[in-house]
């Protein structure tokens, strides 16, 4: 059906057990993602983004027992429960990746053509020779110049942006419906950040696929997202249409993470706006809202039960009893 969402999570809970600890990075959360459409997922380090995308999909480190409940539709099929050599051929095919470090992705000791070609002949059963050309075309379509030349040369001879930009074309050479961009310019250069991320929201929409952009930093969503999920200790504190929730954030997280954003009038050497304290264990179980220690707008009433995704107006949902039903008695 034209209407459904490509990507559909619901209540995700995602449980991980090593050796060491057991924790819930991801407990309950729900979102979708349209073909054409860009959904940024945002929160502070530990929140869960990187494990709510990527266990579902079986990308999780060896020595970790990753237990999920809820689902995740891709295309109308559960992920949940399928067998990992059904996820496998998922993977590159029809979701691409992109990860924090460029270096990660690549092979060093193989010519960025070659790794390129590889992806089309595995995923789209391209002879080596089509493969080739395919390479050529998409180091041309990730604004790469003087592409035949660098189709012959070593991830370590490029720069660090040119090589953020072969993992794109690494992740589009199997034409994926989707891709999940995982702090896709943190490890670069602030200069060529913007380039990266223009970049990626062109190929985005020249190829009509859904992205799932995950950041800490609130400053990339504004012109790159349609949707935005804001996660605080594993679950959504605040959903909805970035243009809504940039303009008037309801949630006094994503609130605290709007003022973080250094603005052009701060004067030079300002102290950092940013949000004071840090977010909490997850393996030190909390019965209310995460985020009361931190909170301003906190009653009591925060810290008994932990309040639920609620929809206030439009497409916004909120988790928070404060801004849901005014000042509950405690
Ligand atoms: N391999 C792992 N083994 C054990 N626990 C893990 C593992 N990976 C993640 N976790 C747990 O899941 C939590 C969420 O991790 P996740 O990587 O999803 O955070 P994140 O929001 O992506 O943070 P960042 O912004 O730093 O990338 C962590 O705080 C940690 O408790
Ligand atoms: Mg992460």
């Amino acid at each position: 059906m034209r209407n459904e969402p490509l990507l559909s999570v619901s209540n995700l809970t995602v449980n991980l057990l090593t050796a060491k600890s057991a924790v819930r990075p991801v407990d309950g959360v729900s979102y979708s993602v349209r073909q054409g459409e860009c959904l940024a997922i945002v929160g502070e380090s530990g929140s869960g983004k990187t494990v709510m995308n990527f266990a579902p999909l079986g990308l999780m480190p060896t020595g970790v027992t990753t237990m999920l409940s809820g689902s995740v539709k891709l295309e109308g099929r559960e992920l949940i429960g399928l067998p990992e050599a059904e996820i496998q051929k998922l993977r590159g095919k029809s979701v691409g990746f992109i990860f924090q470090d460029p270096m990660s992705a690549l092979n060093p000791v193989r010519r960025i053509g070659r790794q390129i070609a590889e992806m089309a002949e595995l995923h789209l059963n391209m002879t080596p020779k089509a493969a080739e050309a395919r390479a050529l075309e998409l180091v041309k379509l990730v604004g790469i110049s003087d592409p035949a030349a660098r189709l012959r040369q070593y991830p370590h001879e490029l720069s660090g942006g040119l090589r953020q930009r072969v993992v794109i074309a690494i992740a589009l050479a199997g034409e994926p419906k989707l891709l999940i961009a995982d702090e896709p310019t943190t490890a670069l250069d602030v200069t060529v950040q913007a380039q990266i991320l223009r970049l990626l929201k062109d190929v985005q929409k020249r190829l009509n696929m859904a992205m799932v952009l995950i950041t800490h930093d609130m400053g990339v969503v504004a012109g790159a997202a349609d949707n935005i999920v804001v996660m605080y200790a594993a679950r959504a504190a605040e959903r909805g249409p970035v243009d809504t929730v940039l303009v008037n954030p309801r949630h006094p997280y994503t609130r605290g993470l709007i003022n973080a954003i250094p603005r052009r009038e701060d004067p030079v050497g300002a102290e950092f706006r940013g949000l004071p304290g840090l977010p909490p264990a997850l393996a030190a179980p909390f019965k209310g809202c995460a985020f009361t220690p931190r909170c301003d707008m906190a009653v009591p009433a925060c810290s008994l039960a932990r309040p639920p995704l609620e929809q206030v107006d439009g497409n916004v949902f909120v988790a928070c009893p404060v801004v849901n039903h005014g000042k509950v008695a405690a």
